[in-house]
């Protein structure tokens, strides 16, 4: 049994290289299915009336938050950080021809020594539950934003929902690697306010998604989704297996589900 890297150096490397490789059909396929979340995620900052500053996107992978940003604040500087190079090299494609967009291969568990109050607004979607210590991130993140700022961040829950594809292979994976430490999703609100901001919102958000069938879905998430990593790490035999099992309980044909994930606003 295995699990993630002890080492922290070794975990980012790792979660770099998966995310490298899954860029290109992150982008065709997840992105499109995740277009709902990540609409409610950016309007809430699209919105706002902000303070002046950069709009910070922490693990903003290909970039799909930047159109809604750009349309809603065309004067602003808005920055893009990502760990891993060819998210980031998608994301300067996305970014192409617009002027004040800067996309930077970095680390987002640690902004503030970059940013320390600088910021106008921050927006994540589906990096937080990455980083080795969300909690701490977030407070890291609140420490960014000058007072008057706003911060929108939607992630996925341990557990996003009780049936569909997500929730099998939580089930599957429950036997095969250590319990993930969850606790820290039910203290962000304490997180917040110890930081220095008010908790707007706190909810869950679901919205449908559909697949043609499950062998797609399992292509998708271990190439180009959140099982790419442990696919470079327990290999071809193990996730041979791992598909066959969950192929034989998956529905057959289409599969449509309805996950939620978990959403944040906070106001500094
Ligand atoms: C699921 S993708 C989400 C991308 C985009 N925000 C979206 O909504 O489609 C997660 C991204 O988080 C990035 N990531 C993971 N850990 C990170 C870290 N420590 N610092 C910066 N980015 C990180 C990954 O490289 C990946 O591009």
């Amino acid at each position: 049994m295995d699990s993630t890297p002890d080492d922290a150096d070794e975990r980012r490397a790792l979660l770099a290289r998966a995310w490298d490789e899954a860029a290109p059909r992150y982008e065709q396929y997840f992105v499109p299915r995740f277009t709902p979340w990540v609409a409610s995620a950016v309007a809430t900052i699209a919105g706002a009336t902000l303070p002046a500053g950069p709009i910070l996107v922490p693990c903003c992978g290909t970039f799909p938050e930047l159109p809604a940003l750009r349309n809603s604040h065309p004067r602003r500087e808005i920055i893009g950080i990502d760990l891993s190079p060819e998210m980031v090299r998608w994301a300067r494609q996305r970014a192409t021809g617009l002027p004040r967009v800067r996309v930077v291969v970095g680390d987002a568990t640690t902004l503030r020594p970059q940013w320390t109050n600088v910021a106008a607004g921050i927006v994540s979607v589906f990096g937080l539950q990455q980083l080795p210590d969300p909690a701490s991130a977030l407070a890291d993140w609140i420490g960014t934003v000058r007072p008057g700022g706003r911060l929108s961040v939607m992630f996925w829950p341990s557990e996003s929902e009780t049936d569909g594809p997500f929730a099998l292979l939580r089930r599957l994976l429950a036997g095969r690697r250590p319990p993930p430490d969850d606790a820290w999703q039910n203290r962000l609100g304490e997180v917040i306010t110890a930081a220095g901001a008010t908790v707007e919102r706190e909810e869950y958000l679901t919205y449908p998604m559909h697949h043609p069938d499950a062998a797609t879905f399992w292509t998708a998430i271990t190439d180009g989704g959140s099982l790419r990593a442990l696919s470079i790490m327990r290999g071809k035999t193990f996730m041979r297996a791992l598909r066959q099992e969950f192929l034989d309980l998956a529905p057959p044909e289409p599969w449509h589900h309805s996950p939620r994930a978990q959403w944040i606003v906070a106001q500094r």
